[in-house]
């Protein structure tokens, strides 16, 4: 979505709920896999709504919020985004680039009593991760999804990281070394990697 339709659709919705939001999710999002290599549009897609679609929603509502000085803001990001996973570089990129926005603006924020949150869920059972032909370690519902990105939205959560296994996984593979990581991952690329 544009920035102009982004910015009357915020203001259509404000309209029609008789006053401002208290609180804005960034959803929307794209995941293409494929090898670095491949081609830029599938990663400048997923830049163009993961990121810059999160941007716009940011800018939509954010200056209210800091005026009112009340709100919360969340960006769904992804465990993806914690390190480069081969196979997926465009995505785990974009979603990388929300969760170091997000970072930034939860500090510049707090002072004007708006909270942001990241959300980095694992595999959730959605359209998104339907034509995954591979096994999706600790694949959770998309309810119990939810419920766990709202819980953790409301009360104000920096990050909200799951399932627990996954994201404990992830903080420990954050931790390896380059070498060691290449090591770990480099056997999950099967596919001879090719443009
Ligand atoms: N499922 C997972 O395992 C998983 C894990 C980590 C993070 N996430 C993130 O969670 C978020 C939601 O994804 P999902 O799993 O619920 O997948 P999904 O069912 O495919 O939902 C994606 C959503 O993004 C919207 N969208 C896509 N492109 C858009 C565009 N250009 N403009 C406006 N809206 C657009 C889609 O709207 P339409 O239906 O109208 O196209 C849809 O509502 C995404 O940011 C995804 O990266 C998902």
């Amino acid at each position: 979505m544009s920035p102009t339709k982004l910015t009357s659709a915020v203001r259509a919705g404000e309209k029609a709920l008789g006053g401002p939001f208290d609180m804005a999710i960034a959803n929307a999002g794209v995941g293409v896999t494929g090898y670095a290599a491949k081609d830029v549009s599938d990663a400048e897609r997923m830049m163009q709504v993961n990121y810059f679609g999160m941007l716009h929603l940011f800018h939509a509502v954010i200056p209210g919020m800091m005026e009112r000085r009340t709100g919360r803001f969340a960006g769904i990001a992804s465990i993806a985004g914690l390190r480069g996973l081969p196979t997926a570089s465009g995505y785990s990129a974009s979603k990388a680039a929300m969760q170091a926005f997000l970072e930034a603006a939860r500090v510049e924020l707090a002072p004007f009593g708006v909270r942001i949150t990241t959300v980095n869920p694992g595999f959730i059972a959605t359209a998104i991760t339907e034509k995954n032909k591979f096994r999706m370690p600790f694949l959770m519902k998309a309810d119990k999804a939810a419920r766990i990105i709202i819980d953790g939205i409301e009360r104000g959560a920096r990050v909200v990281e799951f399932p627990r296994p996954m994201s404990l996984i992830m903080r420990f593979v954050r931790l390896l070394p380059a070498a060691v990581y290449d090591r770990v991952v480099g056997g999950y690329v099967r596919r001879e990697v090719g443009p």
